[in-house]
């Protein structure tokens, strides 16, 4: 069965994403235009949002990846969060805009943010593309740029997976069955 037949809707088309994409790109243009941002990721869901978003960006960036595990039930949503892969860059004096997929409880990033902020960046920023406001526990992050704002429903696809499948749908869809629901 082909990948995007497993799917119970498609919630963001490709367009729609990549023309949101390069509003984020021209507004991050403008706000960083007599600086050189440190845009930083996190692998490996937000790849092709960092991708498109970085090539959108008409000021000089550089760019660097981390990568991390969740534990624990629920995509990470006990917060309990390893480091596998720290920035190969230093940041302090930088300007930095940490770019995720989704932003779900906001656990994983609060707990990036404390990593980044105590290495003394001249800013830090947070640029997520999906925003899931309903599941929310820490409510106090920087998210100074945000695609689109979902409702709690869970998605694959552009970068997001479940069990490491669908990444590479070019759109964002909603699964035919629902992995929190118990097993049949
Ligand atoms: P948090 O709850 O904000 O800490 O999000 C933790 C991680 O869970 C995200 O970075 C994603 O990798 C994953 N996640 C949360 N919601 C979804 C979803 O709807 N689809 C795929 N992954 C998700």
């Amino acid at each position: 069965m082909a990948l995007a037949d497993q799917l119970a809707s498609v919630l963001i088309p490709e367009a729609q994403l990549q023309a949101r994409i390069r509003e984020l790109a021209d507004r991050i243009s403008a706000d960083y235009a007599d600086r050189t941002p440190l845009l930083v990721s996190v692998l490996k869901g937000a790849v092709y949002f960092m991708a498109d978003l970085t090539r959108a960006i008409s000021v000089p960036i550089t760019m660097d990846f981390m990568a991390i595990t969740s534990y624990g039930p629920g995509q990470g949503a006990s917060g309990a969060v390893r480091l596998i892969k720290d920035l190969d860059e230093e940041i302090s004096g930088r300007h930095v805009l940490l770019v995720e997929d989704i932003i779900d409880t906001g656990l994983t990033a609060a707990y990036l943010l404390r990593i980044l902020g105590a290495r003394d960046p001249a800013s830090l920023r947070i640029c997520t593309l999906l925003d899931k406001t309903a599941r929310r526990i820490v409510d106090t992050l920087p998210i100074d740029y945000r695609g689109f704002e979902i409702p709690d429903v869970f998605v694959v696809g552009y970068g997001l997976d479940y069990r490491q499948l669908y990444r590479n749908l070019p759109f964002i869809g909603v699964l035919r069955t629902d992995p929190a629901a118990p097993p049949p």
